[in-house]
């Protein structure tokens, strides 16, 4: 082991990665004294639906937000169910809540980590309106799957809210379902800082977005039914399209970050690394591995090498500590532990690695080195 490798660094697990072109491209909207939403907002949508293959795009304040547009859309409401994961972020959920429907959990694939459709179409019965399905950590889920289950009358929502950039099948993430959602917070692939978009080929279902995100509005000052305050800033907007300009390039950093790790941790006993399906174009919004503690030659388990790495000053990350269903939000709907066993055994040995596109190649290399001398492998 080279002397090299005592050298302490410092890993963040996330950094945006925000250049010059984007501080010029909000710089001049704050100038233009167009501030709210404007001609950056539109410019924005026509080059993200352009990158994702569909015909509309409707810009909002959060992922959360377009989330709940798309299902508002779908017609969900009180008596409806609605399928989705108990292994996501919360958000993926929360708006069949909010629209006061029911969202019914379905266990995902112990190699993907997603719900997948056929799964969701099993669990489909009379009551059954929508499904949400993610593309969790950006692996998209699979095309033709989606598709039956559209084909058997269940609306597809995809949250592609971790995975702009993917793809599966030929097919651009965000293009997978009825509609879709991205998300914009900080820590995503494109940021806007906060920001969301709906993504659909549907012009009924866009419009209907766009009137949920201005108050319900059709001409100006008509209230045609309820809707929010989820509209975004051309401040964000120019942000959000001097990002999308770079995607490529920051994929394909994450796309090397990912390809140097699935090397570096190949045979690391007790460690699973991320599986790609064939076809898919994996995002790499995070970069997750399994740690069986039973395995590992150390014995530790991951909140003991989660520990070590920050004594080494690796940051990680668990996305996420508990499903959705062991969430007291949720579990009022009378969930209970062992209820998705897959779910639950991924909650409790997941663990993110940075894959950012700032981390460069000695600092990939050190997070790569820490963990296997954490793990007591060998170098
Ligand atoms: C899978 C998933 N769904 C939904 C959201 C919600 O997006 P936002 O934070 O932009 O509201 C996020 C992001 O945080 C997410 O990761």
């Amino acid at each position: 082991m080279s002397i090299l490798a005592d050298v302490r660094m410092n890993v963040p697990l996330v950094a945006p990665q925000i250049g010059e072109n984007e501080i010029g491209a909000v710089v001049r909207v704050l100038r233009s004294g167009q501030l709210a939403q404007g001609p950056e907002v539109a410019a924005f949508e026509a080059r993200a639906a352009e990158r994702c293959g569909v015909a509309h795009a409707v810009a909002m304040n959060s992922g959360t937000a377009a989330i709940h547009a798309g299902l508002a859309a779908f017609g969900v409401g009180p008596g409806d169910e609605v399928l989705t994961t108990p292994f996501t972020f919360a958000a993926s959920a929360t708006p069949i809540l909010m629209l006061g429907a029911t969202p019914r959990f379905v266990d995902v694939d112990p190699r993907t980590f997603l719900l997948e459709a056929e799964a969701a179409g099993a669990a489909a019965g009379n009551a059954t309106k929508a499904a949400v399905l993610v593309d969790l950590f950006g692996l998209a889920i699979e095309p033709a799957g989606a598709d039956a289950l559209r084909a058997r009358g269940v609306r597809v929502f995809e949250d592609a809210c971790q995975a702009i950039g993917g793809a599966r099948d030929g097919r651009a993430a965000g293009s997978l379902g009825e509609a879709a959602s991205l998300s914009f917070y900080a820590t995503k692939n494109v940021t806007t800082g906060e920001g969301g978009m709906l993504l659909t080929g549907d012009a009924d279902l866009a419009a209907a977005a766009r009137r949920f995100r201005h108050h319900g509005q059709g001409e100006r000052y008509e209230y045609l039914e309820l809707g929010y305050n989820y509209r975004m800033t051309d401040l964000a907007a120019a942000l959000g399209r001097a990002q999308l300009a770079r995607l490529d390039e920051f994929q394909a950093a994450r796309r090397a970050n990912a390809a140097f790790y699935d090397r570096a941790l190949a045979g690391v006993p007790g460690v699973t690394l991320p599986f790609v399906p064939a076809g898919a174009t994996h995002a790499y919004h995070q970069y997750c591995i399994l740690i069986d503690a039973e395995a590992t030659p150390n014995g530790r388990d991951r909140d003991a090498l989660r520990a070590a790495l920050a004594e080494a000053g690796v940051a990680s990350g668990v996305y996420y500590p508990a499903p959705l269903h062991r969430q007291p939000l949720f579990a009022r709907l009378g969930y209970g532990p062992g209820d998705f066993p897959v779910a639950e055994r991924l909650a409790d040995s997941i663990l993110a690695l940075p894959v950012h596109p700032l981390l460069d190649a000695a600092q990939r290399e050190y997070v790569a080195r820490s963990l296997r001398r954490a793990l007591g492998a060998a170098a």
